[in-house]
């Protein structure tokens, strides 16, 4: 894509301060400590980050070297030897928190619990002994497919706690899915549910995961625990009950001694082929990266109540649901459902009952809750929230303020938070005692991040012109490598642009005081409801159907999630249209990758807009898709007619 096409038409020039109070009290209080810490970190960002390390947590074996960086393999605290869920856990057990609330669960029907450290310790313990009974070794990989149950942070804790490598899929995905992800990671055990709770109806998981494995041969067993009593088969031998498994099961489980770079996680996510990546992380780099960016982000303090919206199926869910406040001590909520008909205001009332104070979400859901109207949220009393946050996609100026406003009283600050499955943690984002906000703009680089915005020969563009969002220099919590696929990881991110930079797939633009602005995707990848989706993926999904010959998906923009898939779809000789098939066809790509994905709108067509190379002209379908008028150079199209011919059928 040439630069010229990222053109930034957004600008907005309002400036929201953090009050005195919050600023005062705030972990990093003024624009001047934040210059002097991304000073500080600019000048000497090894040294940075290994004061951060030695401060903010705690090692069995310190580091000999604190980065080695073979581009674009690096590798944070050579030598050193960790445990995250010693870090997430057990330390705070030698403290006062040993009895506070580690997590406040809810489940859509209303049923809570809750887990002191010490609590979530002993529960993560007993896991890991039974992981480890079930033949899981420091290594091996576990794929988790849970509901949003507290179980699903146990599950993860328990791996990591064993040296055993957690991929966890989102419930929400299809079993063929989920399928192709185990058979990629080569899990040896899968932790699942008999089912969840999702808008009143219960997902049948352990269904999914049967589906899902036939034939699969490293899967060895399944661990299966009890959420919706739903009757479900159990194949003898291969799955077992956690509430059986756990009867006299010993809680005693030191944290196994791991090297910096021991893998901690891998998480699929989409990339422009039809392949999910497996996001490698790894352990002590991460541990900080996450720790240290909830500490100054969320400005967390011992009194809050925070709560992360994320399902853990997401890397968010594992940044800033689990890994990142556990390490900070916090008290972290989880909500097992979503708002929903019945229950439109579930998230002001659960603000309410249990006093949130910091709200991180997604700006789908806040432009969601914006249609439903201001009454939702006025009828409850939201005076605990003293801190917003967003992630995801960009948030509008309109939604932005809403949140402002009617949620925040317009007294919290809202940090948007911009960052990827591959950077483990938030990149950009206000430090909100510090740094003034401008609505839609994610604002400044943490310190540490030397992200910049430049044209596709690397080199840095004027302020407000559009260009491509790189890092410059590596940060602790940035991925290791694809799974599998270390080319991959050096052709997607180390060679798109020349100098040794990462590319993240964005488009950004920086404006005369620095601060970021967004843009979206320059790649094939589109985000839905805030969720990375490969327009390759769902074309390959809808292909495999029967009657597809070929398919081209693009995003259109939509006023609640951010984009809506449009598929045109060719059929094959022989197929003709029926009334049913737009159904039938959305139903397939539900099955094949999960609901996510459904298409909201299906073009049958007989031709695509393609280059002589054959490559399809997306671009022109975005324009065909959002109805708009077709300008820009169609020079490269080989066949002009296709693009008549698609106008017609729109
Ligand atoms: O396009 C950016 C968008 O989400 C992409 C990353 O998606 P994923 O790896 O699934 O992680 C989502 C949660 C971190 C980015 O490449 N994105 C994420 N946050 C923002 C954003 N776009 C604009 N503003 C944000 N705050």
């Amino acid at each position: 894509m040439a630069d010229s096409s990222i053109q930034s038409i957004l600008r907005e020039h309002r400036l929201f301060w953090p009050s005195e109070s919050f600023a005062q009290a705030a972990h990093i209080g003024s624009r001047a400590q934040y210059e002097q810490l991304a000073a500080q970190a600019r000048e000497d960002p090894e040294g940075f980050w290994a004061e951060q390390a030695t401060r903010e947590l705690e090692w069995f074996t310190p580091w000999n070297q604190v980065l080695d960086w073979q581009p674009p393999s690096a590798r944070w605290f050579v030598g050193a030897k960790l445990n995250i869920t010693h870090n997430c856990l057990d330390r705070h057990l030698q403290t006062w928190r040993r009895n506070k609330a580690a997590l406040i669960w809810e489940g859509e029907l209303g049923d809570t619990r809750t887990l002191t450290y010490s609590q979530l310790h002993w529960e993560v313990c007993q896991f890991a002994n039974a992981l480890r009974a079930l033949g899981v070794e420091e290594g091996d990989r576990v794929g988790i497919y849970l509901p949003l149950i507290p179980e699903a942070a146990i599950a993860m804790l328990a791996c990591a706690r064993l040296g055993a490598i957690h991929t966890v899929v989102f419930g929400g995905f299809s079993a063929e899915a989920l399928r192709e992800r185990l058979i990629h990671c080569q899990v040896k055990l899968v932790v699942t549910a008999d089912g969840g709770w999702r808008k009143d109806a219960i997902v049948p998981l352990k269904a999914q995961v049967d589906q899902a494995l036939v034939g699969v041969e490293t899967v060895k067993n399944v661990l299966v625990v009890q959420r919706t009593a739903t009757p479900i088969t159990m194949e003898p031998g291969r799955d077992h009950w956690w509430h059986d498994l756990r009867q006299g099961m010993s809680a005693v489980c030191p944290p196994v001694d791991l090297d910096s770079e021991h893998p901690l996680f891998v998480l699929y996510t989409s990339g422009s082929t039809g392949k999910p990546k497996g996001v490698v992380h790894t352990t002590g780099g991460y541990n900080l990266y996450t720790h240290l960016t909830t500490k100054w982000i969320f400005d967390l303090r011992d009194t809050d109540v925070y709560w992360c919206t994320a399902d853990v199926g997401w890397v968010t869910g594992h940044s800033y649901v689990v890994y990142g406040p556990l390490s900070n001590g916090a008290t972290i909520l989880m909500y097992e459902g979503a708002p929903r008909t019945s229950r439109p205001g579930c998230t002001w009332e659960l603000i309410e009952k249990y006093q949130v104070s910091v709200f991180y979400t997604a700006p789908t859901a806040i432009r969601a809750a914006l249609r439903q109207g201001e009454h939702l949220p006025r009828a409850c009393d939201l005076s605990s929230l003293r801190l917003l946050g967003t992630v995801g996609e960009p948030i509008n100026p309109e939604a932005w303020i809403w949140f402002y406003r009617v949620v925040g009283g317009e007294r919290c600050p809202i940090v948007d938070t911009w960052w990827q499955t591959e950077t483990g943690g938030i990149m950009v984002s206000a430090l909100p005692g510090a740094v003034p906000l401008k609505p839609g703009s994610a604002t400044l680089p943490f310190p540490g991040i030397q992200a910049d915005v430049v044209n596709h020969k690397g080199e840095g563009v004027p302020p407000n012109s559009g260009g491509y969002l790189v890092v410059r220099y590596p940060w602790p919590g940035m991925a290791r490598t694809l799974y599998g696929d270390e080319e991959r990881f050096r052709r997607t991110y180390w060679e798109h642009i020349p100098g040794q930079l990462y590319f993240s797939g964005d488009g950004a633009r920086r404006d005369e005081e620095g601060y970021f602005w967004v843009m979206g995707r320059v790649d094939d990848v589109i985000n839905v409801a805030g969720h990375r989706l490969g327009t390759m993926e769902i074309e390959a999904a809808l292909a495999s159907h029967p009657v597809v010959a070929e398919a081209a998906v693009v995003g259109r923009p939509d006023p609640v999630k951010g984009e809506e898939i449009v598929a045109f779809v060719i059929l094959e000789q022989g197929s003709s249209y029926h009334e049913g098939l737009h159904q039938a066809l959305k139903q397939h790509v539900v099955q094949e990758i999960g609901a996510i994905a459904r298409p909201g709108e299906i073009h049958f067509t007989e031709a695509l807009p393609k280059t002589r190379s054959g490559k399809i002209l997306r671009r022109l379908l975005r324009s065909v898709a959002a109805g708009e008028e077709v300008t820009g150079d169609t020079s490269t199209l080989e066949d002009r007619a296709a693009l008549d011919q698609l106008r017609e059928t729109n």
